[in-house]
Formats: C-alpha cells, sequence, structure tokens
C-alpha cells in the first residue's frame, strides 16, 4: 500500500482500498521522470502510487467523471505540483489530455468500476443495502439516472439491457415487473427495486442476493460502461509513446474479455500478460472486493 498522505484530511471520508496496486505499478514499469494518466482516480489511490514511483519529477494526470473522487483526492493531496485532475469521462480523455499538452504518455492505469464511496454513499443509488434514489450515474452532473433510462427503454430493450449487462436469466419477467411499477408511479427508490426484485426472482438456498445482477445491469447502462471502455482501448495506443503501457484492471467477465480481446488483436499493442493477474489471498483477506479483479497489461509497438 502507499504511505498515507502527510496533510490531515478535512471533509467526510472517502476511502478506497486499491485492488492489486504494486502490480499494476510493476506492469506499468512505472519510473521516475514517466508521465501517466490515471484515468480512474477514485480515492486517489494507484494515483498516490504512481506519483511515488514517477518522483522526483515526474507528472501524473488525474481523470475521473465523478466530481466527488476528483474533490476527495484535492482533500486528499492538497495541490500537489506533479498533479492534474481532470473531470471528465473516457471517451474525452484524448481531447483533455491535448488541451494540456501532455505529449505521450509511458503509462495508462484504468481500475474499471465503481468505488467503494460511491457505493457506500446510499444517496449515489448505486447500492441495493441502503435507501436511496434510483439513480447510479458515476457523473450526477450529466445523463439519465437509471429510473429515467427505464422509463424510456421499452419492455424488450429494458430485458436485453438485463439479460446481457446482468447475465440475468429472469431478465424479461424482471423488465415486465420494472415495467408495471414504474407505470405505477413506484421504483423512487433503490430498496422499492430490491424488494420487487426479491419478489420476482426464485432465490436457490445460499446464491448471491437476488438484486445483484439488475442493479450491475443498470450500472452499466446508466454509465455506459462498455463503450466507455471500448473508447478507451482505441484510444489508448495514440496516446502512449512506443514501450510506453497499459495496465486495466477489470471486475467482471464482460469487461475483461473486451480487454484480452483488444490487446490480442490490435496491432498497435503487444500483450504483456498471458493470464490475467488476480488478487493473493492475503490481499483477498483484506479487501474482498479484490475477489473478481483481473489485471492485464500491454505494451505500446513501435
Ligand atoms: C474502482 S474506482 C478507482 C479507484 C482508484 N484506483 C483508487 O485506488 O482509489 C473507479 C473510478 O473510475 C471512475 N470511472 C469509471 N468509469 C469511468 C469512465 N468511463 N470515465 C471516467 N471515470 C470513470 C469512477 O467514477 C470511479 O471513481
Amino acid at each position: 500500500m502507499t504511505t498515507p498522505p502527510s496533510q490531515p484530511e478535512s471533509g467526510p471520508r472517502f476511502e478506497h482500498r486499491s485492488v492489486l496496486l504494486d502490480q499494476a505499478l510493476d506492469l506499468l514499469a512505472a519510473r521516475p521522470g514517466g508521465i501517466y494518466c490515471d484515468v480512474t482516480l477514485g480515492g486517489g489511490g494507484h494515483t498516490l502510487g504512481l506519483l511515488e514511483r514517477s518522483a522526483p519529477d515526474g507528472r501524473v494526470i488525474g481523470l475521473d467523471r465523478d466530481p466527488a473522487a476528483l474533490e476527495a483526492t484535492r482533500r486528499r493531496l492538497g495541490e500537489h505540483p506533479r498533479l492534474t485532475l481532470v473531470h471528465a469521462p473516457f471517451s474525452e480523455v484524448a481531447a483533455r489530455l491535448g488541451a494540456l499538452g501532455t505529449g505521450l504518455l509511458d503509462g495508462i492505469l484504468a481500475d474499471l468500476g465503481v468505488s467503494s464511496p460511491q457505493l457506500d454513499v446510499p444517496e449515489r443509488g448505486f447500492s441495493f443495502r441502503g435507501e436511496g434514489p434510483l439513480d447510479m450515474r458515476m457523473d450526477p452532473t450529466r445523463g439519465e439516472t437509471a429510473r429515467e433510462l427505464c422509463a424510456r427503454l421499452d419492455e424488450d430493450e429494458l430485458a436485453a439491457v438485463i439479460r446481457n449487462y446482468g447475465e440475468e436469466r429472469f431478465a424479461g419477467r424482471i423488465a415486465r415487473a420494472i415495467k408495471k411499477d414504474l407505470g405505477e408511479g413506484g421504483l423512487q427508490t433503490t430498496t422499492e427495486l430490491a424488494a420487487m426484485l426479491g419478489r420476482v426472482i426464485p432465490r436457490p438456498h445460499g446464491r448471491i442476493d437476488p438484486a445483484t445482477r439488475t442493479f450491475q445491469a443498470l450500472r452499466i447502462a446508466v454509465n455506459d460502461e462498455l463503450d466507455e471502455l471500448d473508447s478507451l482501448l482505441s484510444t489508448a495506443p495514440l496516446l502512449l509513446r512506443p514501450g510506453g503501457r497499459i495496465a486495466v484492471i477489470s471486475f467482471h467477465s464482460l469487461e475483461d474479455r473486451m480487454v484480452k480481446h483488444a490487446f490480442r488483436a490490435d496491432a498497435r499493442v503487444r500483450p504483456l500478460t498471458r493470464r490475467p493477474v488476480e488478487a493473493s489471498e492475503a490481499e483477498l483477506d483484506a479487501n474482498p472486493r479484490a475477489r473478481s479483479a483481473k489485471l492485464r497489461a500491454a505494451e505500446r509497438t513501435a
């Protein structure tokens, strides 16, 4: 883990244990003087690691679409002379780096998905465990909420989202129930949706919570996560110098498949990981969120 920041923190805590931190920094071969972009700033853990490894004169650009992540890093690090924070989604990373005039990068790091603070603050609407509005936007300043998305899609489109992004076999039944409840003015909150899912999905003993797959599917759709990842994977080689590296940590099979394919099929990069790197038993004991994490890396060819 990285050393704690020297400055005292104030304001609400934004705590997120970074997953596969040293492994990701090693695969990036992060070194003094390097220029790195962490496109998933979150709680700033990987960014801190990049700042340490690139000292004394390297530079780090920390990007996130969630203003709360940027705010938390500002509180945690103060004005760090070698760190530039950018509020943007992956799909705008090339334009934003161009505007900053960074030149070609030595490394790009992406630690996909949601951060613990996004899940833990019920008002963000990501979690079925706490009561909040059915929102789920990583960037609450733009785009549709999960409730608005469910209202806009017809029943078949909604079922396709839940089936494809949640790998949920009861997608048709769930989509029908969502449309019915919305038509009656219901499903204002996460807990209302979770309770409905508990009623319509048969629950075999000992399995994951019946709300898990549908919440994941809606989150992926609300945040356009797969198109965003696709955009990042196709843009990254243009942003890296020859020999520069990209490391991606993913948390579900849809993402890992996309990363694996891009690293194998794109002639502009060569894969550095034949199999994905996974968390050690020690890391899993300390951080159960690391359980599904898969890290892959690739290098920009000449
Ligand atoms: C798992 S967290 C990153 C945690 C971070 N590595 C750390 O050590 O604290 C993922 C972060 O990426 C951001 N994110 C996810 N998809 C994004 C996208 N398409 N564009 C920009 N930020 C994104 C989320 O808002 C979230 O803050």
